[in-house]
């Protein structure tokens, strides 16, 4: 359980801190033996589940994972050889952040279900690991029944800007009441939690996401031109690619608008409307038609091979208009050896430094981001330069294997 703190200045715990060479040996036999039941809400892949399937898939103990909903994600993880059941209730799933007053209430046998259903789940293992919000308010509700220790990933920002008072509410009382250790996918979400909560920031370890450097170098990818071909993107052309799941938040309308204002510049949008956000990919393509630029714009849909995809693109972009938790894509770019102009707040802040490994912009600014595509449109030496470090940045700081052994030694430590 967490203490309260009035702390105002939270120590930055850099990732791996919490093994010293004595913890590390006893947390690394409990680990061998602690057995976890990993909760996820989603069906769909987002950078969340994404980042639960290299964990699920390489624990060395008994594991499981529990869905809330089916879908890819549960024959990923199975192709991957990691048992998955499901406990779906539809009236849960439909329950959406911004809808949250309006549906919990009707939803409440459902709920009531699902609670029942992790419980029952989690009193065959050791530790009860909830990766995201849902799992999180379902898995703790039920702590008197299953009675294990609760390791929740914090992957959002708790802020007013991305939930509403009552998620907020209920997220407070349960991470001071039932839940026994956080990690934060970024400081900015862990610092977040601890401004909400007012626990010790101590009890809020950083650790940041990792990227399969392999995957990403894909030695064997053909040349640009030939990437482009087979993707039946354009050929001759500077292409900006935006990765990412159709959202308002995650700001595409503002790459179109950078679009309209950078001549001959040409974008791909890659991702699908993951949870349902049909009206925001209809205003996409309204808001292309209104600005002239469909000849310009692609919508690629969701894609498996995102490697191959970023290597296919010039420059990628990044345009959420709220802080972004942490920002997958990002590090996935910059290990496909890619130019990333990003949106500077939260976790964005933690991988790019501006003009360094990068080129960082104020979120929402249209104005600034066409400058920085025209920038490094223009300085390809430059652009080059920036893509290098970042690929050695990716290798020193968010390569899967270090943010594997950090978490491996985060959750051990939690079970005994
Ligand atoms: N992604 C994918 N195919 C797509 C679009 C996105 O596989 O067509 C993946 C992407 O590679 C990244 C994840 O979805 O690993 C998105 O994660 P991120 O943390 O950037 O964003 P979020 O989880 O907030 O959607
Ligand atoms: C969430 C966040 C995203 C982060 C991902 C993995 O989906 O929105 O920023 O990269 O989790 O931690």
């Amino acid at each position: 359980m967490f203490k309260e703190t009035t702390s105002a200045n939270p120590p930055i715990l850099a990732p791996g801190i919490l093994a010293t060479a004595e913890t590390c040996v006893e947390t690394r036999t409990r680990q061998e033996t602690a057995s976890v039941l990993f909760v996820d809400q989603s069906g769909q892949l987002g950078g969340a589940e994404f980042s639960l399937m290299p964990l699920a898939a390489t624990w060395d103990a008994r594991r499981e994972v529990l869905l809330l909903s089916d879908g890819p994600f549960r024959e990923r993880l199975e192709s991957l050889g990691v048992p998955v059941s499901l406990a779906c209730e539809a009236s849960v799933s439909g329950i959406r952040k911004d809808t949250l007053r309006l549906h919990w209430l009707g939803a409440l046998p459902g709920i009531v279900r699902q609670v029942r259903a992790i419980a029952r789940h989690a009193e065959h293992f050791d530790i009860l690991f909830l990766n995201t919000q849902k799992a999180l308010v379902l898995g703790a509700l039920g702590k008197p029944l299953h009675r294990k220790p609760i390791v929740w990933h914090l992957h959002d920002i708790m802020s007013s800007e991305h939930f509403g008072p009552l998620q907020r509410f209920v997220v407070r009382w349960l991470t001071r009441h039932a839940v026994d250790h956080v990690i934060a996918n970024s400081r900015a979400s862990a610092d977040s939690l601890v401004a909400l909560a007012r626990c010790a920031p101590e009890n809020v370890p950083v650790v940041h996401n990792g990227v399969d450097l392999d995957e990403f170098r894909c030695e064997s990818a053909p040349d640009m031109a030939g990437l482009r071909g087979q993707f039946g993107l354009p050929e001759n052309v500077y292409l900006a690619g935006l990765f990412g799941r159709l959202a308002p938040w995650k700001g595409q309308h503002i790459a179109l608008e950078a679009l309209a204002r950078v001549p001959d510049l040409h974008l791909v949008l890659v991702g699908s409307a993951l949870f349902g956000e049909q009206e925001y990919v209809k205003s996409l393509h309204a808001q292309a038609a209104r600005l002239g630029v469909q000849d310009r714009l692609i919508f690629a849909g969701f894609r498996d091979d995102m490697p191959a995809w970023m290597k296919a693109v010039d420059v990628i972009l990044h345009t959420s208009t709220e802080p972004e938790p942490f920002g997958r894509v990002i590090i996935e770019g910059m290990a496909a050896g890619r130019p990333v102009i990003a949106a500077a707040a939260g976790g964005v802040t933690e991988i790019l430094r501006h003009r360094t490994n990068g080129w960082l912009v104020p979120p929402r600014d249209v104005t600034a981001l066409a400058d920085a595509i025209e920038v490094l449109r223009a300085a390809p030496e430059m652009a080059n330069r920036l893509a290098a470090q970042a690929l050695d940045d990716v290798a020193q700081r968010f390569s899967v294997g270090a943010y594997l052994d950090q978490m491996k030694r985060v959750i051990a430590g939690t079970s005994g």
